[in-house]
């Protein structure tokens, strides 16, 4: 644990001294992929937090199945059709050969739940874990199932079928609607279910359980976060929080306050909200370390070939550097602010339409959100209240009165898929 501690502190250090190094005198660092240089991670503790986030339940299976019975939701009510449907994806190499042999001559029933369970058997659902065992007419049995980091942070690239396919980790899966999923949860009055069900796909609300309210936001990206040092969109996680890092704040609030995993949260800043569910063993705080570095490791995906016009791209950059004033906010390599140390910015900072949802936070201030790999995860701001990143330039046009010809919007728009 020491030892842990010692090299998570030595890395905050060395990335601290690496930032001051490469600012400029005018204290700015220019956006660019290659000018932010961070210390290697231990690739074993990667290969961990690999594990970690894509098979952990950090024993949430006391709630999701003790409490609100899920399995057996599952094992009556969702076929691999529903699954689909809500948004649950497959991961194609978790399946036998068998398996994808019988798909693909239409010999399973992608409409019976029996079938679900032997995906899950076969550890095939992202993100969901199950414990499968056999009735003694032959039939499988959902015994008990929990969840993982991977039901919102990962999606599938569909190579094999819409929704199947290979695991892509960080990748938000903004199909997922994990209100829906929660609603029909046997254990919720008709009331919470509504709230749940109204919240669609790709959104979740993860303070509604600590303030009662309802106002969901959507599912970010866990790639390219490396060297940002706050963490979600009010900024929230920091080492002055988490010791362990900005990220693994924001893990272990997770881990513990929703997916309700064994573990300890406490933040006098969320007025001293304190969530004890270690039940005798505390299964969060010795993952948090690897999950991190594992989360660090994925880089923001690059944009695909052709998928923007790199010469309207050139004049898009100028004008993010100079006319439209982005380069203000979203600065260095990472567009977020690194070097002082992640300044957070006032309620008014966000062109959102939703403007409550800061005021839910620790900081009550937003982090400047991070743009690399901007093009994957539409729709954008926390409420996704733009649709496209044309439509996030025309509502930062018209916000701060900028004055950019239609032809300045699309090049900046060209620039922002670039990214
Ligand atoms: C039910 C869906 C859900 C699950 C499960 C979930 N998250 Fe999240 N995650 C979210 C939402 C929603 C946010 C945005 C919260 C905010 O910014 O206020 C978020 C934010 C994050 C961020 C912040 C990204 C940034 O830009 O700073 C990271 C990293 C992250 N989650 C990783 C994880 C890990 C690791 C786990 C498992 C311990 C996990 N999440 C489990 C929904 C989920
Ligand atoms: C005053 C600081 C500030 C300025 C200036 C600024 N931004 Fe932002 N930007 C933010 C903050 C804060 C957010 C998060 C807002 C939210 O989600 O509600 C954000 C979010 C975004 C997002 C959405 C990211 C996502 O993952 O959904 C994009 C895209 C973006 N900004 C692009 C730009 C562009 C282009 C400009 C220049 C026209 C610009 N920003 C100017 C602070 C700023």
């Amino acid at each position: 644990m020491k030892k842990k501690f010692m090299i998570s502190t030595l890395l905050l250090i060395a990335m601290v001294s690496l930032f001051s190094c490469i600012k400029n005198d005018d204290g700015y660092i220019p956006p660019g992929k290659d000018n932010l240089q961070l210390p290697p991670l231990d690739p074993q503790l990667v290969q961990q937090g690999q594990e970690i986030f894509r098979y952990e339940t950090f024993g949430d299976e006391t709630f999701w199945t003790d409490q609100l019975h899920m399995n057996q939701v599952i094992e009556t009510a969702v076929s691999p059709n529903t699954a689909l449907a809500v948004g649950l994806k497959v991961d194609a190499a978790a399946l036998p050969a068998a398996v994808v042999a019988a798909i693909q001559a239409g010999q399973v029933n992608l409409d019976d739940p029996q079938s679900t369970l032997v995906l899950l058997q076969n550890n095939a659902v992202v993100g969901v874990k199950g414990q499968v065992s056999q009735n003694p007419d032959g039939t499988l049995k959902l015994v008990r199932m929990g969840i993982t980091c991977a039901l919102c942070h990962s999606t599938v690239d569909n190579s094999f079928a819409s929704g199947i396919g290979k695991r892509l980790d960080g990748w938000p899966n903004r199909d997922l609607n994990p209100g829906l999923i929660i609603s029909l949860s046997p254990a919720l009055d008709q009331a919470t279910k509504d709230i749940y069900a109204s919240w669609g796909p790709g959104f979740y609300d993860p303070r509604f359980n600590h303030d009662g309210l309802s106002n969901p936001v959507v599912i970010p990206p866990a790639y390219g976060l490396y060297g940002i040092p706050k963490a979600i969109f009010t900024g929230d996680g920091d080492v002055q929080h988490e010791p362990a890092g900005p990220v693994a704040y924001w893990n272990r609030y997770v881990a513990v306050t929703q997916m309700h995993g064994h573990g300890y949260f406490a933040d006098a800043r969320l007025d001293g909200w304190v969530v004890d569910h270690r039940e005798g063993d505390d299964l969060v705080t010795d993952k948090l370390p690897a999950l991190q570095a594992y989360q660090y490791s994925i880089a923001a995906p690059e944009p695909p070939a052709n998928s923007f016009d790199a010469t309207a791209a050139v004049k898009g950059k100028a004008l993010f550097m100079g006319k439209a004033k982005c380069a203000g906010c979203h600065s260095g390599p990472l567009f977020t602010d690194v070097i002082n140390g992640g300044k957070l910015h006032p309620q008014s900072a966000s062109v959102a339409v939703d403007k409550d949802y800061v005021n839910r936070s620790a900081t009550k201030q937003w982090r400047v959100t991070p743009l690399k790999g901007i093009w994957q995860h539409p729709p954008y701001f926390h409420d996704g209240s733009a649709a496209t990143l044309a439509e996030v330039v025309t509502r930062y046009n018209e916000v701060n009165n900028l004055k950019l010809s239609t032809a300045e919007q699309a090049d900046l728009t060209e620039y922002l898929k670039s990214l």
